[in-house]
């Protein structure tokens, strides 16, 4: 499944991936971020409904100080600090957002057009990061405004150590694909008032013809590729 996952990544197609029973036990779609279409954000609105979100790896947040919004509002909260507490979260101890941003070539940020724009700049934006970080924060700041209308997420350092969530289990697998390594993602949500439940993702995947696969198998891959990534 790993291979027509990745297969299907690189033929600039969605995928689902559904993380574990035990943890959130959402399906997310998810396609490289360099192939965002608004077409593809009209499909994540109206068939996902979850928060459309762009991820990046740790080690690329890092050349341009791009913060985890826990250490951001951890610095600068006034008020008490025990919102920030996450320990009962029931299905991890650490959350992945960052920042939300709008590409600055957008006017609310918010229509399918506005969300392809950021997204596509995001990407770009990672593939043209260099060494300089004062550089790649002046970059940042010329093509992106905060807040926006796309949630960032950071991927941890060396992936399924420190979490195995969706930010991770896309991330590595576009990576992996030999992509500009950022995944868009969405979670699917269903008429039920709740996420879709596995069997719901399943029938979506086989109406649609859509690669569902899940995070046993992305973190078995990575665990027997040499850590080459
Ligand atoms: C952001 C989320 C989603 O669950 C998304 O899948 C990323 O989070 P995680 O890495 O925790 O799975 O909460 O909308
Ligand atoms: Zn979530
Ligand atoms: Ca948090
Ligand atoms: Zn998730």
């Amino acid at each position: 499944m790993i291979d027509e996952a990745i297969k299907a990544l690189k033929n600039k197609k969605m995928i689902l991936i559904h993380d574990f029973n035990d943890r959130e036990n959402e399906t997310d779609m998810v396609i490289a971020s360099e192939f965002v279409t608004p077409e593809i954000i009209r499909t994540m609105r109206k068939d996902g409904g979850g928060l459309i979100c762009t991820t990046i790896r740790e080690k690329d947040a890092k050349k341009f100080n791009l913060p985890y919004l826990d250490d951001l509002f951890y610095r600068s909260l006034d008020m008490d600090k025990s919102v920030l507490n996450s320990s009962d979260m029931g299905y991890d101890t650490k959350d992945a957002f960052s920042l939300t941003v709008n590409s600055r070539d957008t006017y609310t940020g918010i229509p399918d057009n506005d969300r392809y724009k950021t997204v596509k700049h995001f990407s770009e934006f990672i593939n043209s990061l260099g060494n300089n970080a004062n550089e790649n924060e002046k970059n940042f700041g010329k093509i992106f405004r905060v807040p926006g209308h796309i949630h960032l997420l950071i991927a941890r350092n060396n992936y399924f150590k420190e979490r195995k969530g969706h930010t991770e289990l896309s991330t590595y697998i576009v990576e992996k694909a030999g992509l500009i390594p950022s995944a868009t993602i969405v979670e699917t949500l269903s008429d039920s008032f709740n996420s879709m439940t596995l069997e719901e993702s399943k029938k979506y995947a086989d109406e649609h013809n859509i690669v569902l696969i899940n995070g046993k198998e992305i973190i078995d891959d990575f665990n027997k590729t040499d850590r080459i990534l």
